[in-house]
Order: C-alpha cells, then sequence, then structure tokens
C-alpha cells in the first residue's frame, strides 16, 4: 500500500488478475528449462502474450510481446513498454478516480447495468474510461500512462466482476460484493528501450522479426479468448458498438484465432516455418481426447512433433499439473509440457 498526501492506495502486480491458461504457476518450470537449455540469449519474443506473465521472467532481456487482443496489447505496454512514465500521475489519477462518486450514466451503465458489475460501478468504469481517453487525447497523459490506467481498470474490473473468471456469462442474482477500486500497477518505469509491444496475428508477426528465443503459448482448444474476454476488450478498445444476447458480447468477427479451429494445426506449421529464432519454446497441454469437447486440444501431439522436428532438434519437459474442465471433472495426471527446439541454422533445415 501507498500514501499520496493523505489519501492511501493499494498496488498490484502482473499476475493479479485471472487469465485462462495464464502460466503464472509455471514461471519456476519455464525458467528452470530455459536457463539449463538456452545459453546467450539476448532477446525473447514472447508471441501469444496473454497476460505477460512469461514476459516478465525476462526483464534483463529485449523483450517483444505480442497478442491479438488489444486489451492484453494495452497491459503488455504497460508492463513491459519502452516509453517511461511518471509514477506519480498514475497515483494522482487513481486516488482521484477512487474517491470520484458522480459519475453519472454512459456507455456502461446503459449496457451493463446490474450484469457483470451493479450500476454504480458500471458509471465509474465507464466515467474513468471515458476520463483516461480525455486526459491522453489532451495531453496530460502519455502512451504509457494511458496503458498503465486502463490496465489498472482492467484488473480492477476482474476482482469485482459477477463470473467465474470470464465474460461467457454472470451469476444471475449473485449479488454485488465488492466495489470498484483502483490499485496503482508497479511497473517498472524504465524498461529495455529496444522492448517492443504488438497487436496482431503471430502468423504475422513471425514474418516480420527475428529473436534468440520465442515462447509460442498458443489456445488449445475452441474456446476462443475473444469471447472469454469481450467485456475487457470493449473497455480497452473504447469504440462503444453494440452489444448482443444476454451476456452482451459486441460483434468479434475479425478477432476469432485460428488456433481455436479445426485449422490449428495447418496454421501452427505455416507460425514455424516462418519463426528465425535459436530456440522455440512451445507450451501446449495434453487435453487432446480427454475431458469435454470444448477442452480438447486441437493440435494432435504428433503433429507437433512433426513440425517442430522440420525446424530443429526437440526436447520435451513435462510437469505436472491439475487440470480442470468447466468445473465438472477434474482431471488427475496430466501435464503441462514445454516443447524445445534447437533450430537448425538457416540454410540446414
Ligand atoms: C494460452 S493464452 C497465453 C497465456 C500467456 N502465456 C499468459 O501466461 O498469460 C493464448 C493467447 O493467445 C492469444 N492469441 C490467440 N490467437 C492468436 C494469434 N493468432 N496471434 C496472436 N495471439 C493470439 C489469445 O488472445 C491469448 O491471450
Amino acid at each position: 500500500m501507498g500514501v499520496a498526501g493523505a489519501k492511501a492506495y493499494k498496488t498490484s502486480h502482473i499476475n493479479n488478475r485471472r487469465y485462462l491458461g495464464n502460466k503464472y504457476k509455471l514461471l519456476p518450470f519455464i525458467t528452470r528449462v530455459v536457463g539449463d537449455e538456452c545459453p546467450g540469449i539476448g532477446t525473447v519474443a514472447d508471441i501469444f502474450a496473454g497476460t505477460g506473465a512469461v514476459s516478465s521472467i525476462f526483464t534483463d532481456k529485449v523483450i517483444i510481446t505480442n497478442d491479438l487482443m488489444y486489451s492484453n496489447y494495452i497491459c503488455n505496454y504497460a508492463w513491459f513498454g519502452a516509453e517511461t512514465y511518471d509514477p506519480q500521475v498514475i497515483v494522482d489519477h487513481v486516488v482521484r478516480y477512487n474517491a470520484e462518486t458522480e459519475c453519472g450514466e454512459n456507455y456502461m451503465t446503459r449496457n451493463f447495468a446490474d450484469t457483470y458489475f451493479s450500476k454504480s460501478d458500471c458509471a465509474k468504469i465507464g466515467y474513468i474510461r471515458e476520463d483516461i481517453e480525455k486526459s491522453y487525447q489532451e495531453g496530460a497523459l502519455n502512451e504509457r500512462e494511458r496503458a498503465i490506467l486502463i490496465t489498472s481498470l482492467l484488473y480492477a474490473m476482474d476482482r469485482i466482476a459477477v463470473t467465474c473468471g470470464h465474460y461467457d456469462a454472470y451469476r444471475k442474482g449473485a449479488g454485488f460484493d465488492g466495489s470498484l477500486e483502483l490499485f496503482v500497477p508497479l511497473a517498472k518505469v524504465d524498461n529495455n528501450v529496444e522492448n517492443r509491444c504488438l497487436n496482431e496475428d503471430a502468423n504475422e508477426l513471425v514474418k516480420r522479426i527475428e529473436a534468440d528465443l520465442v515462447y509460442i503459448d498458443p489456445p488449445y482448444n475452441s474456446r476462443q479468448y475473444c469471447d472469454a474476454y469481450h467485456l475487457l476488450e470493449n473497455v480497452a478498445r473504447w469504440e462503444k458498438p453494440p452489444v448482443f444476447g444476454v451476456a452482451k458480447k459486441m460483434d468479434r468477427s475479425g478477432m476469432k484465432s485460428k488456433y481455436c479451429t479445426a485449422g490449428a494445426t495447418q496454421a501452427f506449421e505455416a507460425l514455424i516455418q516462418d519463426v528465425k529464432a535459436k530456440y522455440i519454446l512451445l507450451s501446449y497441454n495434453n487435453m487432446a481426447e480427454k475431458g469435454d469437447s470444448r477442452s480438447n486440444a486441437k493440435i494432435s501431439d504428433g503433429d507437433i512433433m512433426r513440425i517442430l522436428r522440420g525446424k530443429g532438434t526437440v526436447k520435451v519437459f513435462e510437469e505436472n499439473y491439475k487440470a480442470f474442465t468447466t468445473g465438472k471433472s477434474d482431471i488427475e495426471g496430466n501435464a503441462e509440457r514445454l516443447f524445445l527446439c534447437r533450430c537448425y541454422d538457416e540454410g540446414q533445415s
């Protein structure tokens, strides 16, 4: 907790949010494998970065983050952006936003009152998001400060949403226990000036970048992240689109991932062919043919090995963990795996 003037505020770290498939708990495992097997790396590209948790273990290197979702791009830019920022600006805004009571009607109250959030929290979310944009347009915030404040808002929403952590549905009649409170994200002021944060299809990005280590953590089942996190994406983009249905989702065409479809293997093959790296590290769990069909992995182990072996020599590392389906069954004996490919030199493959 910090204190600004007489006002106290709380702080948050990169992992203080819920996100499907985030690798926060696997960081010791990933650190160990990279430390033992990938000497002398200077640049790491985390091309399906999600929360950015994996990039957070590489802050002594040049980091390239990327994600198809704009909301993740914003969080990654907040944590790893090359631009500096003034922490006092963040504290002042957070303290002011938390004290605000007159928020009025806005896009959030009109569309989401008493769904995922109470009407008064919707009013506050809409007010804060609008104010961040206005301050940015007026030049009172730089791009990194804008991203850090949006990140603070998204994390605050995640803490109080009456969901199971994603926005496919809200729990009707569950009651709203907490009220919105922004925390100050403890983002490093002076990240490596060569860091880059991007927001595009990884298959396109790899055609343009090079890195010593490319970490690949695609979705592995049919669950689209833009469906699960439509509301965070909506607030991050702040284009105020119409929303539909009980879950109040916006139009998400153009945001869908090929990795959640029957085309996943083909997309993965094209991706690997275009990667330019010394090492490729892939996370992919072994849910194929287990659990409910929505949880089934889209790319088979056989295809993963065939595709990676075309690129270099492959080693597989396993760490046991507990896998849950959507809450019904608890499947034991699954392992989170890391596939490490030491790429052949260009011209040798
Ligand atoms: C398993 S999650 C990554 C989790 C991340 N490693 C973490 O620790 O938070 C997969 C991510 O890939 C993103 N994604 C899906 N398809 C993509 C694509 N074609 N290009 C870039 N990102 C994509 C999703 O938005 C999602 O955030």
